[in-house]
């Protein structure tokens, strides 16, 4: 055992192959947990510093590390087992419409499968068993057997997160997994992401676009401005001197919810 954080980035920067640079120089300490929220205007580098973190995105500089392991630039085998470790939702939930909510989060016990099997019983026991146990932790196992795109779309993101917890990860990553519901449907999907922080200690990095909700949610919040981190701390330390810094003339515009 070490005392290295789960997560820990040090200098780390992107430039897209055409050229652009979406992030510079950033530094971040996760630990398990923790609820780290990622804030910022569009194009700042929220999407980018959180996909470089499971290496969706390969950073061109600094260093990534993984429970004490350097993970910035680890293939094959070892990537895909860091992928397990820490998982991924989005905004868009990435469900298989036609397939039952339980197949769906089935899936994610999956490393690599060519096919996947669409009748339940096909499955390992195991694997049925654990699938349930995800969907009562999002509070949706009567809607296991449910096609997929007859739930709502916070039902739908909750299958998301209960698939990602099929790999066990001890970090999950999220990308505005919020950003198209409303309001209320928000607070659910990130009450139960906030379950899964505070009874599973599973550290969880999410870019909220509403300052409200990274303020309620976030134990740790990181704003991000042209590709650096401006700023750090607990989410009542973003004062209204710091909310300009950070969303500056277009501070206006933020809608706060
Ligand atoms: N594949 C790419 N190639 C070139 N530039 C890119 C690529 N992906 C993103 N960018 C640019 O990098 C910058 C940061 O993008 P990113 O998606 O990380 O921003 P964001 O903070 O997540 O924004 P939003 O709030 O709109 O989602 C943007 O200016 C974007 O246009
Ligand atoms: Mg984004």
């Amino acid at each position: 055992m070490s005392d290295a954080p789960l997560i820990r980035v040090r200098g780390l920067g992107k430039v897209y192959p055409n050229g652009y640079r979406a992030l510079t120089g950033i530094d971040l300490d996760v630990e398990a947990g923790e609820f780290v929220v990622v804030i910022g205007l569009s194009g700042s580098g929220k999407s980018t510093l959180v996909r470089c973190l499971n290496r969706l995105i390969d950073p061109t500089e600094g260093t990534i590390e993984f429970a004490g392991r350097d993970v910035t630039t680890v293939r094959g085998a070892e990537l895909r087992a860091l992928r397990r470790e820490v998982a991924m939702v989005f905004q868009q939930f990435n469900l298989v419409n036609r397939a039952t909510v339980l197949v769906n989060v089935l899936t994610g016990a999956l490393e690599r499968q060519a096919t996947i099997p669409s009748l339940v019983g096909l499955w390992r026991r195991a694997d049925r068993e654990a699938a349930m146990e995800a969907l009562r932790l999002v509070g949706l196992e009567d809607r296991a057997l449910y096609r997929a795109d007859a739930l709502s779309g916070g039902e739908q993101q909750r299958v998301a997160i209960a698939r990602a917890l099929m790999q066990r990860p001890r970090a999950l990553l999220a990308d505005e997994p919020v950003a198209s519901l409303d309001p209320a449907t928000s607070h659910s999907v990130l009450d139960y992401l906030r379950e899964l922080q505070t009874k599973q200690g599973t550290a969880i990095v999410a870019n909220l676009h509403f300052l409200s909700l990274a303020r309620e949610y976030g134990t740790r919040v990181i704003a991000l401005k042209d590709g650096r981190k401006m700023f750090e701390g607990a989410p009542t330390d973003i004062t209204d001197e710091v909310f300009q810094r950070i969303y500056g003339d277009e501070a206006k515009q933020v809608e706060i919810r």
